[in-house]
């Protein structure tokens, strides 16, 4: 059985080298047969549950998607004030309830640490989907397959992780990989918004270059990939300070004229403002193809936690 048969995907940071390769791997080996038109039923008669306690429209939908590639079925929470959460229910007993329909669990909820409640609760293999500001690992892996499908490598890439680093989950995930692959970074946030201390400290401890920086368009002259994030509403306590903060960087023509040439420009969507629409029509605007990639990562991940893959 492989290093991820029964675990649950909680966060990048404790995900082995070993893990991490396989998860690539299955979900290159998957996708090949679903562009040679081939079909896969490797989660017949198995049912992944998608509880979402927090808007979604590509997490749920590729997760829900890559269950349904691989022939197996789906039951869902969309809308949390159709849930007994609505009610009052704990988190831990909607999680065991439905580990009694369902042989894994893909949860998103706003609290930091919630998908590990959700685990510590169950037997069954359980995901993170995104807990509040926490983390998001299954997007920061289809970045990475992402980044490797767009460079054609992993290596000696420089990477710009840019806009709300503080609150982004996506971010805070990511950037374990990236730093675990030995790539250079550039953190370019608002002030306010820099990635976490603890995050940082976690870094510096692989000894890769890391800048942090106000100057993205400085950044991206430098960077084979420009990583762009949403600046995060819904977690400031103080609306004044995101109306501030709104619109402090702003990919536009201009700046990928400037940039380093064959710059791949990634965004986890939804975007608002942050990266123009005219930008769309580059060769290296990724973030779409980025998107799709989320089909066959997530079909990787929900087969090799089960043994199905
Ligand atoms: C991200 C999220 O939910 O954290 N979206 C996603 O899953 N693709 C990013 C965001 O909402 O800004």
């Amino acid at each position: 059985m492989s290093a991820l048969y029964g675990e649950d995907i909680l966060r990048t940071d404790l995900l082995s080298d070993e893990a991490l390769e396989l998860i690539l791997s299955t979900a290159s080996r998957f996708e090949a047969v679903l562009e040679a038109g081939g079909r896969l039923s490797n989660m017949a008669g198995q049912m992944l549950a998608t509880l979402f306690f927090e808007p979604s429209t590509r997490t749920r939908l590729s997760f829900e998607a890559a269950m349904q590639r691989l022939g197996g079925s789906v039951i869902s929470v969309a809308d949390p004030r159709t849930s007994s959460a609505a009610k009052g229910e704990s988190l831990a007993d909607t999680a065991r309830t439905v580990a009694g329909y369902a042989d894994l669990i893909v949860i998103r909820h706003p609290r930091e640490g919630s998908a590990r409640e959700a685990a510590e609760a169950v037997e069954v293999p359980v995901i993170n989907a995104g807990d509040g500001a926490g983390q998001h690992p299954t997007q920061a892996l289809l970045d990475i397959y992402t980044i490797q499908k767009e460079k054609g490598t992993l290596e000696g890439l420089t990477v710009t992780l840019a806009g709300d680093l503080r609150y982004g989950r996506t971010v805070h995930s990511l950037s374990h990989l990236l730093v675990r692959l030995g790539m250079r970074l550039f953190l370019v946030a608002p002030p306010g918004l820099e990635m976490p201390k603890s995050i940082m400290g976690d870094m510096r401890e692989e000894g890769v270059e890391i800048t942090e920086t106000t100057d993205l368009a400085a950044a991206m002259r430098e960077s084979d990939v420009v990583y762009m994030t949403r600046i995060q509403k819904e977690r400031f306590e103080d609306p004044a300070e995101y109306e501030q903060l709104k619109g402090a960087y702003v990919i536009d023509r201009a700046l990928v004229e400037q940039a380093k040439s064959g710059i791949s420009i990634m965004h986890p969507l939804p975007r608002v403002d942050e990266i123009v629409p005219e930008v769309d029509v580059y060769e290296g605007a990724a973030y779409f193809r980025q998107a799709a990639n989320g089909v066959s990562i997530r079909m990787a991940l929900l087969a090799l936690v089960v043994g199905r893959e």
